[in-house]
Parts: C-alpha cells; structure tokens; sequence
C-alpha cells in the first residue's frame, strides 16, 4: 500500500513534531486535539522550527512552504480517520488512547493503518481493541522528532508484514532509520533510557550528588549530550513516571521501582520544562536546579 496522507492524534511536542516531519516529507497531513489552542500553538512551533530550518540553510522556503500547506488543523476525529495511516500521539495514558481509538473505528476506511506514538503501552493490547489488530503497530518517535534519527517500529503479536512493511516505507522516506522492537514493556529505547534517568534520581534522592554535579557528570564523564535529569525535564516528568510504571508493572521486578522523589515532583505539577519546572527551574534567563 502506498500511503499519501497522514493523520496524527495529539498535537503535543510528539504529534506537532510528527506533522512537522511527515509534511516535509510529501505527506498530507491532518493534525488533531482537543484544544483548538494546542493546535494553533502546534502550528506555530512547526512554522518557527521550520524557519529556523529555512535559516540554516536545511530546507528551501518553498519546501517549508509547501509542507505548511499541507497541514490541516482539526478538532473532528472523522476528519483524521479518512487518511491512509493514523499516529496517535496523545497522552501516555492508556485510557485516553483507547478512547480516542474506539471513536475513530466506526469513521475508518478498510485500509488505514493504526499505529500509536506510544513510548510503553502494549501493542497487543491497544489493537486487541480495535477492529484491524493485523492493521495495528507501534510508530515511536524520538524528542525532538525533527532532529532526533530512530523511530522504533513496534509489532503487535497479530501485526501483519505488509503493514510492518508500509510503515517501514514511511520511515524510510522520512530519512529516518528504523529499529525494530518486539511488543515487550516499554521496548528497547526506554527499556533502557528509563531505568538510566531514574537511578539518577535516586542518585539525586539518596543525596549522593545534586542536580548539576549528576548531569555535568553524564554529560562530560559520558558525553550524553544532556544529563539525565536535564533530559528527564525535556522528556516530561509524568511521562518518565508512566514509563516506569509500566516496567514495573509489566515485568513484576523491583529493579524498576520508580524514585519516590520523581514521584513527588509529578505530585508537585513540576513536570520539566513544559510546566517551567521540574529538576531545573525555567522561569528565569538560564535554568536553575531546583535541588
Ligand atoms: N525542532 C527542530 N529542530 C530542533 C529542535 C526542535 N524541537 N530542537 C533542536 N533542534 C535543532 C537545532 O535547530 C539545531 O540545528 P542545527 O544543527 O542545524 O544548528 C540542532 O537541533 C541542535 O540544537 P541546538 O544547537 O539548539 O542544541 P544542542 O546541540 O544542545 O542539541 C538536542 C539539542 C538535539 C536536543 C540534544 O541536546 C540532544 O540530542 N539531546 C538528547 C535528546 C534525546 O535523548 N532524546 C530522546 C529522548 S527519549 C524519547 O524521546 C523517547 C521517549 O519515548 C521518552
């Protein structure tokens, strides 16, 4: 199957990234929320890193043009379920994300795939719900999605080939590379980032070093290019709970319990930078920890 047009689901960093790169690509592509000012906003921030790309020499300004007209702005779900392939991009909650799945399937065409931007939710389970389980994978992006290489391509246990195959295509003309992960809780980039980001919080917890002395010691001892809590502020501290929940939950091993303290931020509303605060305080000129 070839797909032309794109619908995304959640208009938060992931889906407005997601439409920023789908649009640049060729695709059509219908962004939807709730909130006709998250869209709006979405709109925005593609347009504003678009130039940025303009000015850098990265991309012409017919291409970032072009791609900005291809983007439609909605709050109707129908309207997103008459495109070819569907990428739920909404809250980590999965609740939500059934409920936004059972309210497209009665406005399907027979041949859209169903995919989800989840970073930790079975696949298995979310297309067990549905009325295509073979049509259904997981599609994960990286933050920021325009700059970051991988997407994790996720097979559910009925996902069929050609559907894997249609996917990878698309990753494919995004320019982007491929890693293909067995539906097993949380998959390989947070399998293995989560428990990262959450020992340095106990590291943080236990007192064993601060804010600044934990991440200037991943970024220069380890030449991360952010240090983990910096990187758990971008990445949103309810979601590094999510993730965490759903290792511990998933695979019944202490080793993932998730920090009291990351815990208490979540409690707090410092959810990182989307809320202005979480380990660093970003309400000010420069970032300033928060501990
Ligand atoms: N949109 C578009 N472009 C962006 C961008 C955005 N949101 N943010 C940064 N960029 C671009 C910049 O324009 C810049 O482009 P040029 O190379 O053309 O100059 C480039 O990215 C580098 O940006 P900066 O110079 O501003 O800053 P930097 O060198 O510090 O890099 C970073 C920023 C790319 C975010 C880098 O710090 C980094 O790689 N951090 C780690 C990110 C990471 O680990 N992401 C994965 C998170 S895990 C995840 O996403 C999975 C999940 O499910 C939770």
């Amino acid at each position: 199957m070839t797909v032309k047009s794109i619908g995304v689901v959640g208009a938060g960093q992931m889906g407005n990234g997601i439409a920023h790169v789908m649009s640049l690509a060729g695709y059509d592509v219908v962004l939807n929320d709730i909130s006709e000012d998250a869209l709006k906003r979405a709109l925005s921030l593609i347009e504003k890193n678009m130039d940025r790309q303009v000015s850098r020499e990265k991309i012409t300004q017919e291409e970032r043009d072009q791609a900005v007209s291809r983007i439609v702005i909605t709050r109707e779900l129908p309207q997103v379920a008459k495109t070819d392939l569907i990428i739920e991009a909404a809250t980590e909650q999965e609740t939500i994300k059934q409920k936004i799945f059972d309210s497209l399937l009665p406005h399907l065409d027979d041949h859209t795939i169903l995919t989800s931007n989840t970073s930790s939710i079975s696949i298995t389970r979310l297309a067990s719900r549905t009325d295509r389980p073979e049509k259904f994978m997981g599609f994960h992006f990286m933050n920021p999605v325009p700059v970051m290489q991988l997407v994790e391509l996720i097979r559910g246990i009925a996902t069929d080939k050609p559907t894997y195959e249609t996917c990878l295509a698309v990753v494919e003309k995004l320019g982007k590379t491929a890693a293909s992960a067995e539906d097993f809780p949380a998959f390989i980039v947070n399998r293995i980032l989560m428990p990262m980001i959450n020992e340095a919080v106990y590291t943080l917890y236990e007192g064993v070093g601060n804010v600044n002395s934990i991440d200037q010691s991943m970024k220069l001892g380890a030449n991360h290019p952010m240090g983990p809590l910096e990187l758990a502020d971008f990445i949103g501290l309810d979601t590094c709970l999510a993730i965490m929940n759903v290792l511990h939950d998933g695979l019944a091993d202490t080793k993932y319990r998730p920090c009291p303290l990351l815990t208490k931020y979540v409690e707090a509303g410092w959810l990182g930078r989307k809320t202005q605060r979480g380990f660093y305080d970003y309400r000010g000129e420069t970032p300033v920890p928060t501990r």
